[in-house]
C-alpha cells in the first residue's frame, strides 16, 4: 500500500488557552506544561461534515488523481452529524463517486484501523484506490463545565487516498477492555424503551490510567511492527503518533532512545483531534515537503476501548 495524496481540513476559530482560562478556572500554565497545548481550532459555524468534505477534496487534489479512481471511501468518526446515511457516503455524493463506503468507529485508534482495512481491501483485490477520511467533533462530546477534560481536545478533518505498489506494511492492533475512557449516550425516546437512570452523555476519563494506557501500549504496537519489519528503531524517519499529550509523545520517544525530530508533533496548536490528528499532523507535514520518497513512517494511536495500533510503512 501506498500513500498517493493527502488533505485536511481545520475550524476557523480559535480557542487559546488564555480565553479559556477566562471561561474556567485553570490557566495557559497548567495546560501547556501537563498537555503541551497552547490553543485548539473548534467548530462554530462550520459543520465536521463541511471539514470531512473540504479534507477529502483537498486530498483528491493533491494526489492528482480523478474521483472515477477511488474504490472505495472509508470514514472514521465518532459523531457524525447525521446518523445515516454515513458520512463516507455524505463524502462519496460530494465527490461525484458511486463506490462501495463505509464508516468505522475505534475511537482515536481509527485512522490506524481504517488504513488497516485498506490494505486489506488493496491487498484482497477488492480496491485499487481507497480514500480514508478521519473526522472528529470532540468538543460536541465534552462537558465543558469539567476543566480536566475539555481543555485537552479540538476538531478537525484529515484525509488520505492510498493505493496499490509501495512496500509492505505492519500493522498491529489490538484491544485491552477497561472504563478508563467512555462517552455514554442518551436513548432517542421511544414509547418501548428509556434509560433505567440518567445519563451522563459526556466524555469520562480518567486521566492517569489512560496515561499510562497509551504509554505501554503504543510501545509495544511500535516494538511489533518495527520487529516485524525487520529494521531498527532508527531507521523509521519519523514516529507520527495520535496527538494526545506531548508528554506522552516524550515518554515514548524517551523508551525508544530516539531524538526530538523523530516525533513531530503540532498538539500545540491544535489539541487531541481523536482519529483526525495523525492524518492532520501527516498532511501538514506533506505540505511543508517534510517526506521523500522511500522513508519509513511508523503511525501509532491509542484511544477508547482500549483500543491501539501501530502501522509501519513506507512513504
Ligand atoms: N486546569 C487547572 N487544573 C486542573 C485542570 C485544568 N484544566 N484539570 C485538572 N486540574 C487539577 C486537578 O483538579 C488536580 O487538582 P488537585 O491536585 O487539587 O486534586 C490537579 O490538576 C492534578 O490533576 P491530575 O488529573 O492528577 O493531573 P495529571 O497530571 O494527571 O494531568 C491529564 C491530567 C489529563 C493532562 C493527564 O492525565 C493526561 O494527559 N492523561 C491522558 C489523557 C489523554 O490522552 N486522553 C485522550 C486519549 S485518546
Amino acid at each position: 500500500m501506498k500513500i498517493l495524496g493527502t488533505g485536511s481540513s481545520v475550524p476557523q476559530y480559535e480557542l487559546t488557552n488564555d480565553m479559556l482560562s477566562e471561561m474556567m478556572d485553570t490557566s495557559d500554565e497548567w495546560i501547556r506544561t501537563r498537555t503541551g497545548i497552547r490553543s485548539r481550532r473548534i467548530l462554530t459555524t462550520e459543520t465536521i461534515t463541511d471539514l470531512a468534505v473540504d479534507a477529502a477534496k483537498k486530498c483528491i487534489t493533491q494526489s492528482n488523481i480523478p474521483t472515477s479512481e477511488i474504490d472505495y471511501i472509508l470514514c472514521h468518526i465518532i459523531i457524525p452529524d447525521m446518523t445515516t446515511p454515513s458520512l463516507a457516503s455524505i463524502i462519496n455524493k460530494e465527490l461525484g463517486c458511486t463506490c462501495p463506503t463505509l464508516d468505522l468507529n475505534a475511537a482515536c485508534t481509527g485512522f490506524i484501523y481504517a488504513l488497516d482495512v485498506a490494505d486489506s481491501l488493496i491487498k484482497a483485490g477488492k480496491a485499487k484506490k481507497v480514500l480514508v477520511v478521519c473526522a472528529e467533533k470532540p468538543t460536541h462530546f465534552v462537558d465543558w463545565n469539567k476543566r480536566e477534560t475539555c481543555v485537552l481536545f479540538g476538531d478537525a478533518a484529515g484525509a488520505v487516498l492510498v493505493g496499490q505498489g509501495g512496500d509492505e506494511c505492519y500493522f498491529k492492533l489490538s484491544t485491552h477492555p477497561t472504563d478508563a475512557l467512555t462517552c455514554k449516550r442518551i436513548a432517542t425516546p421511544s414509547p418501548f424503551y428509556h434509560d433505567k437512570e440518567e445519563v451522563y452523555p459526556y466524555l469520562e476519563m480518567r486521566g492517569r490510567d489512560v496515561f499510562r494506557l497509551a504509554v505501554h501500549n503504543s510501545f509495544e504496537d511500535i516494538k511489533s511492527v518495527v520487529n516485524e519489519a525487520g529494521v531498527t528503531f532508527s531507521d523509521v524517519k519519523y514516529y507520527l503518533l495520535h496527538q494526545a499529550n506531548v508528554r506522552i509523545l516524550e515518554a515514548i520517544r524517551n523508551e525508544l532512545n530516539l531524538q526530538e525530530e523523530c516525533f513531530p508533533h503540532n498538539i500545540e496548536c491544535r489539541g487531541n483531534t481523536s482519529s483526525a490528528s495523525i492524518p492532520l499532523l501527516m498532511d501538514e507535514m506533506n505540505q511543508s515537503n517534510k517526506f521523500s520518497e522511500g522513508d519509513t513512517l511508523v503511525l501509532s494511536a491509542f484511544g477508547a476501548g482500549f483500543t491501539s495500533g501501530a502501522c509501519l510503512l513506507k512513504w
